[in-house]
């Protein structure tokens, strides 16, 4: 070997082992966070996606709480990532959106849900979608949807009741999407030439694929699926555009007002990617929370049994007892809105919120550094024991009397500060109205799965097929009539 071979190749050495300490020790000014980067590039990305199916924070997060404290670093994907398991500095991470943090998605994320999507916006513009997606999803408008959601609750359970077995999670997504789906567009599968619901199976695989778009990959289903999906949506603007309607009857109308007002900031792509994101989020979250709510009351006698009296009691005060269900009955059920919260507590349904910081924060003496990513963890808030007595326990009564300790702290599931889940009411409707079809309707048991596989950034349903059947006349003539013809012509 001559000399400059030699030299050369220590010079590759000096720098590699240059870099090598950099990724281990990112520059900071002040001091980092506790943790370890992993390997070069890999850093600790295979520890993290390994999957587990207990509900309890997860074995990656666990380890390292317990050797390096509630705030510590780690590296996913070639990032430096900080991953948050403090409820104080979590909060503290949510209020401040949009200051010192701003939502923050993978790039596989951003190209599937849209560039423009609501998500991936921030400041008026993201208020300005937020306003008009609560004029949809906000109390006053699911108010007037509550006959339609009985309406298809109902129907759904009497269809599965007659199948063999139903898969539930797939199951409950085609029900919540079309609900979603004719509220905003007014689409109607039996209707429509184009399954616009086929669009998005197989979504959330693609969400966190390898993004590679060759044919066969998830992450290509996915993006084929959107772009079907948009052009659908366009074609459905385009159209309405030429035959508008004289008052606002779905979501679409309203956002074409919106579009035509000279003063306006939204343009028709940000239009579509809402309709879009809208869409996706209002199926695959909720669907996941009434199969777990489902199962847990399976698991659970005595919460079935408490759950089943509420309802039935709503069932005898009613005069007219076909009569739908209303909002003030909606309202009233205590224990019910105490069993849907620890249902999300436990499901876990967003494992991982993320966002990345806009300057240098510092916290408790530590530094992160600008331009870093942080991972807020609200499992690792949900299931610790020093706040939820016997966390893994479910326990809907653990609610009494919850709201009185400042608990809003220590529950995250809908996220928090500005970017709070703007569809929390919505799928509590959802869950609420198919409870109440279901434990005064039908008994059911499981055939088949029901674990739940989770990572620290993604929880998915392994199938779970459940068989449904309606419970004797006898008591079905004292319990009631949830098709009642009377509450939808209202
Ligand atoms: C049990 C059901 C649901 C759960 C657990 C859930 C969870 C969440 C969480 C944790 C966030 C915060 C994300 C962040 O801070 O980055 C969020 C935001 C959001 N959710 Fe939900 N969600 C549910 C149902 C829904 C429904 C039914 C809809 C649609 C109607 C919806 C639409 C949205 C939208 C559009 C955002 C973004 C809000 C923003 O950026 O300001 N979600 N959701
Ligand atoms: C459910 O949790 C929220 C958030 O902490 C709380 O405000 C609400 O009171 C809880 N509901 C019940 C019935 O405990
Ligand atoms: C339920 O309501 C429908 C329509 O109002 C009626 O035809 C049917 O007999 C009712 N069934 C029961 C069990 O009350």
């Amino acid at each position: 070997m001559g000399p400059t071979a030699l030299c050369t190749l220590a010079l590759v050495v000096v720098w590699i082992t240059h870099w090598v300490y950099r990724w281990r020790n990112p520059r900071c000014n002040g001091q980092l966070p506790p943790g370890s980067m992993g390997l070069p590039l890999v850093g600790e990305t295979i520890q993290f996606f390994t999957p587990t199916t207990s509900s309890d924070i997860p074995p990656f997060i666990k380890k390292r709480i317990d050797r390096y404290g509630p705030v510590f670093r780690t590296s996913l994907v070639g990032q430096p990532i900080i991953i948050t398991t403090d409820p104080e500095f979590s909060y503290f991470v949510f209020q401040e959106e949009g200051k010192l943090f701003q939502s923050w998605y993978p790039a596989t994320f951003v190209e599937i849900l849209g560039k423009q999507n609501m998500g991936a916006l921030h400041g008026i513009l993201h208020k300005c979608l937020k306003n008009m997606a609560l004029n949809l999803f906000g109390p006053e408008s699911l108010k007037k949807m509550l006959p339609a959601v009985e309406q298809a609750a109902c129907r759904n359970l009497k269809r599965w009741s007659s199948q063999e077995s139903v898969e539930l999670k797939e199951a409950s997504a085609s029900m919540i999407f079309d609900l979603s789906a004719k509220k905003l567009i007014s689409y109607n599968r039996k209707e429509s030439s184009e399954d616009l619901r086929d669009c998005f199976a197989a979504f959330i695989k693609g969400l966190i694929s390898f993004p590679l778009d060759i044919p066969g990959t998830a992450y290509h289903e996915c993006l084929q699926g959107r772009k079907k999906a948009m052009r659908m949506l366009k074609n459905q603007l385009q159209k309405r555009r030429e035959k508008r309607s004289e008052q606002q009857s779905d979501f679409f109308d309203y956002v074409l007002e919106e579009l035509e007002r000279a003063d306006t900031i939204l343009t028709e792509e940000i239009a579509l990617d809402l309709m879009f994101v809208l869409l996706f989020a209002s199926f695959e979250t909720t669907s996941l929370a009434i199969t777990m709510a489902t199962k847990f009351l399976l698991e659970n006698p005595l919460a079935l049994k408490e759950l089943t009296e509420e309802h039935e009691e709503i069932l005898r005060r009613r005069e007219n007892s076909n009569s739908g269900f209303t909002w003030k009955e909606y309202k009233s059920m205590k224990f019910t809105f105490q069993l849907i919260n620890e249902t999300v507590r436990m499901a876990n349904i967003a494992p991982g919120i993320f966002r990345k910081t806009l300057e240098d924060i510092k916290f408790q003496g530590y530094t992160i550094p600008a331009g870093w990513f942080v991972m807020v963890c609200p499992p690792a808030v949900h299931m610790n024991p020093a706040k939820y007595k016997d966390p893994l326990q479910f326990n809907p009564k653990r609610w009494e009397g919850m709201e009185l300790t400042g608990a809003s702290k220590h529950f995250m599931a809908f996220g928090g500060g500005m970017r709070f889940c703007l569809g929390t009411d919505f799928a509590k409707v959802q869950m609420a109205v198919f409870l109440h079809c279901l434990v005064t309707k039908y008994r059911w048991k499981a055939i088949k799965g029901g674990e739940i596989v989770r990572t620290p950034g993604l929880t998915f349903p392994n199938g779970f097929h459940v068989q449904f059947s309606e419970k004797n006349e006898f008591q079905q003539d004292q319990t009631i009539n949830c098709t009642s013809d009377a509450a939808l012509k209202k």
